[in-house]
């Protein structure tokens, strides 16, 4: 497995590997790798013949008061982890590799980006977009692989994807827990030993959604009551945002039909955590 910072050595590096015709797929990834990371490059390994995975903490998508400085970052974990999963190559630039002197271009998602995630952090996709954007256009990707966890990500991307005539195809992987039901993240390591007890309420409200929606109810409101309602029983969790939406537009829906992705956003302590859960009506 190669490790290489500049743009050059992937294009070169892909550029002798289309010339003896093999299939290219990208993992992008801001690093500080985890199982829920490691999934996607199972998925990519089964699917492609060579695997890019990039490590980049992008400071585009971060607000000005949020934490690109405290971000985790250990790059000698990423890289036996992406050897362990016989990933082929990681692209791991430095800030002025992607954003030199004098860059002015951006991608901007209208509505979806000014949803959900995109009210409490409204600079945020258009950091996602256009990186994502710069890593397509440097690794040429057949496929890329996003996780379900950031479920307005991803279809954040599959829009830019069609509305741009993209040449590539966009994955999407499921949602990897710890085995207490906590959604892996790499933000997952703020939380103090207590702050991590209170943050299972996330997922234990996305399990009490998904089973009342199993269960027949098709009403947002009562379903969001609920599910709020459970999140307020734990005193360190504030709600940034519960969301019943449609599962390509993001708007939202007052009944529960078609598909609809129930996404929320809740602090715990200081951290910002995120989960959701997507159901498809027969
Ligand atoms: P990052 O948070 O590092 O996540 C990289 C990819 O891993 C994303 O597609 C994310 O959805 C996926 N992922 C994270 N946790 C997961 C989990 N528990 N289960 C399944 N997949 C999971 O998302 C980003 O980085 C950035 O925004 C990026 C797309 C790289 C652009 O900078």
């Amino acid at each position: 497995m190669k490790v290489v910072t500049t743009v050059k050595e992937v294009k070169e590096q892909v550029k002798l590997w289309r010339e003896q015709g093999f299939s290219v797929g990208l993992v992008p990834s801001m690093g500080y790798l985890h199982e829920g990371h490691a999934s996607l490059m199972k998925t990519a390994k089964s699917q492609m013949d060579k695997v890019v995975v990039s490590v980049f903490v992008n400071p585009l998508q971060f607000g000005p008061n949020e934490d690109y400085d405290s971000y985790p970052r250990d790059l000698d974990h990423d890289i036996a982890l992406c050897e362990e999963q016989g990933v082929d190559l990681i692209f791991h630039p430095a800030v002025e590799e992607m954003y030199g002197k004098n860059y002015n271009t951006y991608v901007v998602m209208e509505t979806l980006g000014e949803e959900l995630c995109g009210k409490s952090r409204p600079i945020h996709f258009r950091g996602v977009c256009t990186v994502v954007n710069k890593l397509f256009n440097i690794v040429t990707p057949d496929k890329a692989f996003f996780g379900q966890k950031d479920a307005q990500q991803l279809a954040i991307i599959k829009r830019m994807v069609k509305d741009l005539n993209m040449n590539l195809e966009i994955v999407g992987c499921p949602i990897i827990r710890e085995e207490d039901g906590l959604a892996k993240s790499s933000r997952n390591t703020y939380l103090s030993a207590e702050e991590r007890k209170a943050a299972l309420i996330l997922s234990k409200t996305i399990f009490l959604g998904q089973d009342m929606v199993k269960n027949g109810e098709r009403d947002v409101k009562t379903l969001l009551d609920a599910m709020k309602k459970n999140i307020e029983s734990e005193p360190l969790a504030k709600i940034d945002y519960v969301e019943v939406v449609d599962g390509e537009t993001m708007q939202k829906v007052e009944k529960i039909e078609n598909s609809v992705l129930t996404a929320m956003a809740v602090y715990i302590g200081n951290t910002r955590l995120i989960d959701n859960f997507i159901y498809e009506c027969e």
